[in-house]
């Protein structure tokens, strides 16, 4: 059975309806009782354009476009992390021509940070890509990549400089040769617009290819840092993995399959109470849990950040991904053992679980 998209949702997860879902997410419902999960993933649309897409954030070109809103989420997963409560929003925009790709960021700040130097920290915004997608590849952990499963990223500052850089896990980012990407941003009456444009794919190893015409379907995720909070490095906000779809873009079916596969149906009210019963509750800190361990990774904003199919090898496989914290996992050979014993459950205690974890947006 498909989601129906007019159906009501029942509560607790009736907020979570707001957040638009991507192409043929989540569904099924195997009791009466139960509740259906969306996840965080948005389908951008990028229009097609034959004039290429302007560098000027403030031309009609873009602003006469609808956007799409993409909640960003402190980042808690790994100290330092993010003092500043609560989930922004990034308005994105995006077009493309026959050479070049472009997206326009626009999100609201009461005052522009545009310096650095000693202890003065600029605003800024970052695109990070996949190196490799498609299908039958996994998409990279939201945090700037795993081991084996490297990001591209482009970093554009309050000061106008723009970077390429890329990671394969938080604490491996390393600047690379520039890649062609400009950017420009404008601050006015409260509110950043910034476009970053590149051409679709350039030479050289380390480099985001994007390729409308292939899949017609891009995973990308954004990240903004407030400089006047004395945001940087990990201190950001960042998105869930969303996902461009090109006007003309050709679409994989099987990729599309995968990138919205995971269907869960489950009792969020169970799943809070599991999270104490099943131990989960003496490692991880989330809104409900007054103990606040550090032990693991905070869940407070783990269903923002998070794809349901993340949450749920997490679960069951915790040392194929292995979160960087310090003290997180131990080492041997190399080889990084997640501190976190896999999940054992029944499946329905598993998916309530599940449910749980992905309504986890910050809220109380
Ligand atoms: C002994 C402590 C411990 C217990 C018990 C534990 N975890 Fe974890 N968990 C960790 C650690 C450490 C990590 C980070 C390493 C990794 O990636 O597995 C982690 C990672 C995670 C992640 C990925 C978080 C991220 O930001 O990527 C999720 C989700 C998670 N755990 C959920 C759970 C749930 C649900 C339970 C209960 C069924 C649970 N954990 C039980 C220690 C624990």
């Amino acid at each position: 059975m498909k989601a129906q998209p007019g159906r009501p949702w029942p509560a607790p997860l009736a907020s979570i309806r707001s957040a638009r879902r991507f192409g043929l997410l989540l569904l099924v419902t195997f009791c009466p009782a139960a509740v259906q999960a969306a996840d965080a993933v948005s389908s951008i649309p990028v229009k097609w354009s034959t004039a290429e897409p302007a560098l000027d954030p403030a031309s009609p070109n873009w602003l006469r476009h609808p956007a799409t809103t993409v909640s960003v989420y402190p980042q808690v997963g790994v100290p330092p992390v993010a003092t500043q409560a609560g989930a922004a929003t990034v308005k994105v925009r995006a077009q493309y021509g026959a050479r070049t790709v472009a997206l326009h960021l626009e999100w609201t700040d009461d005052k522009p940070a545009q310096d650095r130097g000693v202890g003065r920290f600029a605003d800024g915004a970052a695109v990070q890509w996949p190196m490799r997608y498609g299908s039958g590849t996994a998409l990279p952990y939201i945090g700037m990549g795993h081991g084996g499963t490297p990001v591209a990223l482009w970093f554009w500052r309050g000061d106008g400089s723009v970077e390429t850089l890329a990671a394969e896990g938080f604490g491996t980012l390393s600047a690379q040769a520039p890649d062609g990407v400009k950017a420009k941003g404008v601050w006015k009456d409260g509110t950043w617009r910034v476009v970053f444009v590149r051409a679709h794919s350039v030479p050289g190893e380390h480099r985001a290819s994007i390729a409308p015409a292939k899949l017609g379907l891009v995973p990308v995720a954004f990240a903004i840092w407030s400089g006047d909070a004395a945001e940087r490095n990990g201190l950001k906000r960042l998105s869930a993995w969303q996902v461009l779809r090109f006007e003309k873009g050709k679409v994989d079916a099987a990729y599309e399959k995968q990138l919205g596969e995971l269907a869960v149906s489950g009792d969020a009210g169970r799943g809070k109470r599991l999270m104490s019963e099943k131990g989960c509750a003496a490692c991880h800190s989330f809104p409900a849990n007054a103990a606040q361990p550090r032990i693991g990774p905070d869940l407070t904003y783990a269903g923002g950040i998070h794809s349901a199919s993340y949450l749920h090898e997490s679960l069951l496989e915790p040392s194929r991904v292995v979160v960087p914290g310090k003290g997180y996992f131990m080492e041997q050979d190399g080889k990084r053992t997640s501190l976190m014993p896999p999940f054992t459950g029944t499946e329905t205690e598993r998916n309530d679980i599940l449910v749980y974890l992905m309504s986890l947006r910050g809220q109380p």
